[in-house]
């Protein structure tokens, strides 16, 4: 278990598709265990296989009761392995997201605002959840990832993306 460097927008492997996960072993585990620790160390509500340079398909997310962000309903921690989303309905909503990969900046993000998502745990037993609001949005954004998207491609409009710093007051901030 450690804590790992985190790639950062403009490294190559954050651009490709990563390749799914074969088999359920050791190795899948301490993978997940390294993003687990990286992702607390960093204070991250979600983490993928690729962000500490691992082209795998594999997701990891929490979100913890948190003063503040009390709009947010907290999310399990969830490990999923080859993800598939579904979204439910054209219904989509804007929120202002932030990546571990990006630091320090923020962008306001138009996501599909009900899903369907089906995968893998690390046992390898199947998950098949049906969700709403920020945990449809932290699952999207991190399975972007394993399609080499970071979500600054996902700001519709680039006049709301910029550094947290200056956005504060400007925005409803989320975990990133
Ligand atoms: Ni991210």
């Amino acid at each position: 278990m450690a804590v790992r460097p985190v790639l950062k927008m403009g490294e190559p492997l954050l651009r490709q598709v990563a390749s799914p996960v074969e088999r359920f072993d050791a190795a899948l585990a301490e993978l997940v265990a390294d993003m687990d620790d990286t992702m607390r160390a960093l204070h991250g509500a979600g983490i993928a296989a690729p962000q500490i340079g691992v082209g795998r398909r594999v997701v990891i997310f929490e979100l913890k009761e948190n003063p503040r962000y009390p709009h947010i309903t907290p999310v399990p921690y969830t490990v999923l392995v080859n993800p598939r989303l579904t979204p439910l309905g054209a219904e989509q909503e804007e929120g202002w997201e932030g990546c571990l990969s990006v630091p320090g900046m923020r962008g306001l993000v138009p996501r599909f605002r009900r899903l369907r998502y089906q995968g893998f745990d690390l046992r390898g037993a199947p998950l098949d959840r049906t969700v709403e609001g920020f945990h449809a949005r932290v699952v999207q954004h991190e399975v972007d990832h394993l399609d080499g998207i970071l979500f600054p491609q996902r700001v519709a409009d680039l006049r709301n993306f910029g550094f947290e710093d200056a956005l504060a007051g400007q925005m409803t901030p989320m975990p990133d």
